[in-house]
């Protein structure tokens, strides 16, 4: 366990809003701070810091607490983890415990491991005339060589002597996925390699990809496999440096090398997925940071390169980016095309990608043969369908004229054609809608607290309860010192008791910040416990008044819920009482 007082020092040297800031970017707006919520998909901001309580809430998705929970949700931690995270990031040492090794080593460690073992590879490149003629073969020049840290991976086992010396053991170095192991020992996991450190955005070297320099027949590139630090699919390449260029707009690309090559040309805002198709966590990570929600995909000019632009663009669209196609012409890929053309040439290849419309009707008529009547009818449907979906009528009317002439049909016929398929759409999606807000208002689907929509008015008034005692500490006295006569028999909705017992263990152990009931509640369910502190905060509600209307509604509400059984048995209980 770690101490109360640390967890508090930890806390105050982590100022939320500037933890905060590495990954969401953060808009002063009044006394808070506001951004696109990280924890679901929005378009305009719903996410708030509030640097007075030390916390966040997203008005859209509910998410909200202290660092430690922001921390523990967007790093994929448990509570412990993350309060080793925030104190490894502002060099307070927690000694080590002996209960939690189970998996060995823990995330800040394999941390620290990464760091030094790119200093390593970054070093090695003075000392591999191999490695530096490779160098000098694909025009890396020093800066570029510094700015991304790259490295060399010396071809034996130099790195785990060098990391033995450091202090690492075998086994941690295995974990971390910087050595393998097998019936002959440990032996490096990257040997004879060019090394590319994979920085995530708030400046952690969470992984590596390696690239032969010879032509040899291994793997051309090998990367680190997952570990608890490296979550490939809620990472890209360089995006610790993009972050910061890509407000307007994201180029994507296949390739390390490919973003090297438009980094060094200028390009700031291009990052790469980690050799994997791009997932729906990278599309967060990229609607994140690029306000505008627009993306180019720069995918290589081959098969392959077409057939992952297409997912692509799917996954980023489905997340709702705005996302153009570039066609490479000439070159194999961005990397190839800058050295052949040179940058300005580039530029212009941007200016004519395709936009979302384009690339789909060229999609779709790529499947159907338009000079059968059959295939024609299915493709003017489909391409009539996706002009449907857009909301602006301008843009309606320039793609059916496209439509138009690409299939030779009249463009009255697809007017009308897409003016059905609007209308379509329009009633499927306010029904849609009007169930979802009233699911909302009820609360069903709610996974917090599943007893919420079927006893409202006993939650609501638990849910007002519990704000005020969380929000004023001599509330919490009160009522756990007995002067009022609310226990937590009184609750009707298990997750809210569950709450209120916390509360008193809390006082009894004498804190009083919220934040540590982050030891026993999940980040979600943290996220409900601050809103209803929140939604207590700044309300004139909480009088005397206030207060105990609500401890009456609640128990009336219980005294409502209770089962006859339950009220034979007290009355029984409390005769039992009066006969003593
Ligand atoms: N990749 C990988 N494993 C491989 C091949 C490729 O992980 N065996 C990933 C790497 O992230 C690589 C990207 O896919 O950067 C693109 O691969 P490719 O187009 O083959 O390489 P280039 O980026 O063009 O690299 P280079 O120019 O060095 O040949
Ligand atoms: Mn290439």
């Amino acid at each position: 366990m770690i101490p109360d007082s640390v967890i508090e020092e930890i806390k105050s040297k982590n100022e939320i809003s500037s933890v905060i800031s590495a990954y969401v970017s953060l808009k002063k707006a009044g006394s808070n701070m506001q951004g696109l919520c990280p924890f679901h998909n929005e378009k305009t901001p719903s996410f708030t810091v509030f640097e007075s309580t030390q916390s966040f809430h997203c008005f859209g998705c509910g998410a909200g607490g202290d660092v430690i929970t922001f921390i523990r949700k967007i790093e994929n931690l448990t509570y412990v983890e993350a309060i080793r995270f925030l104190a490894a990031k502002c060099g307070i040492n927690i000694p080590e415990g002996d209960g939690n090794h189970k998996y060995g080593v823990r995330k800040s460690r394999i941390l620290e491991m990464n760091k030094a073992a790119a200093r390593f590879f970054h070093t090695a490149l003075l000392y591999s005339d191999e490695a530096k003629a490779y160098l000098v073969k694909r025009g890396l020049s020093k800066s570029t060589v510094n700015h991304f840290g790259l490295g060399y991976a010396p071809g034996r086992n130099e790195l785990i002597v060098h990391m033995k010396k450091l202090g690492y053991t075998e086994e941690e170095l295995t974990y971390a996925r910087l050595a393998g192991k097998n019936e002959k020992g440990i032996f490096s996991f990257f040997r004879n390699r060019l090394m590319f450190p994979i920085i995530d955005t708030s400046g952690s070297v969470i992984g590596f990809g390696g690239r032969i320099i010879d032509n040899s027949s291994k793997s051309k590139y090998l990367n680190t496999p997952e570990t608890i630090a490296f979550n490939k699919g809620k990472n890209l390449f360089a995006m610790n440096y993009a972050k910061d260029y890509c407000k307007d707009e994201i180029i994507i690309c296949e390739g390390y090398m490919d973003v090297i090559a438009l980094h060094a040309a200028g390009f700031k805002n291009a990052v790469a997925s980690l050799g994997t198709a791009l997932t729906k966590g990278q599309a967060e990570l990229i609607k994140r940071y690029t306000v505008s929600g627009k993306a180019i995909l720069s995918y290589d000019s081959d098969g392959a390169g077409k057939e992952a632009a297409n997912k692509g663009f799917r996954i980023l669209t489905e997340n709702g980016l705005d996302v153009r196609i570039l066609r490479i012409k000439g070159a194999k890929d961005p990397d190839e095309y800058i050295k052949n053309y040179g940058a300005d040439a580039f530029r212009e290849l941007l200016k004519s990608s395709e936009n979302k419309f384009d690339f789909i009707m060229n999609n779709i008529l790529s499947k159907y043969d338009i000079l059968t009547d059959e295939g024609k009818i299915k493709a003017a449907n489909l391409i009539c369908a996706e002009i449907a979906a857009f909301n602006s009528s301008v843009e309606r009317e320039l793609y059916a004229e496209r439509a138009s002439k690409r299939l030779g049909i009249s463009k009255e016929s697809i007017a009308s054609e897409i003016k059905k398929q609007a209308k379509k759409k329009m009633t499927e999606s306010t029904s849609e809608y009007k169930k979802k807000l009233h699911d909302k208002a009820i609360g069903l689907g709610d996974r917090i607290n599943p007893e919420r929509s079927a006893n409202l008015k006993a939650a609501t008034a638990e849910e007002a309860i519990l704000g005020i005692m969380m929000l004023y500490p001599e509330r919490m006295k009160e009522v756990f010192s007995g002067k009022s006569d609310l226990t937590e028999d009184d609750f009707v909705t298990s997750f809210n008791k569950r709450v209120f017992i916390s509360l008193k263990k809390m006082y009894e152990e004498g804190n009083s910040d919220v934040g540590v009931l982050g030891e026993i509640f999940t980040e979600e369910e943290m996220g409900r416990i601050y809103e209803m502190k929140l939604k207590r905060n700044g309300l004139e509600s909480s009088s005397d008044e206030v207060f105990s209307d609500n401890i009456s509604a609640l128990k009336a509400e219980k005294a409502v819920n209770e089962t006859d059984i339950e009220k034979i048995i007290k009355a029984k209980l409390s005769g039992k009482n009066t006969d003593k």
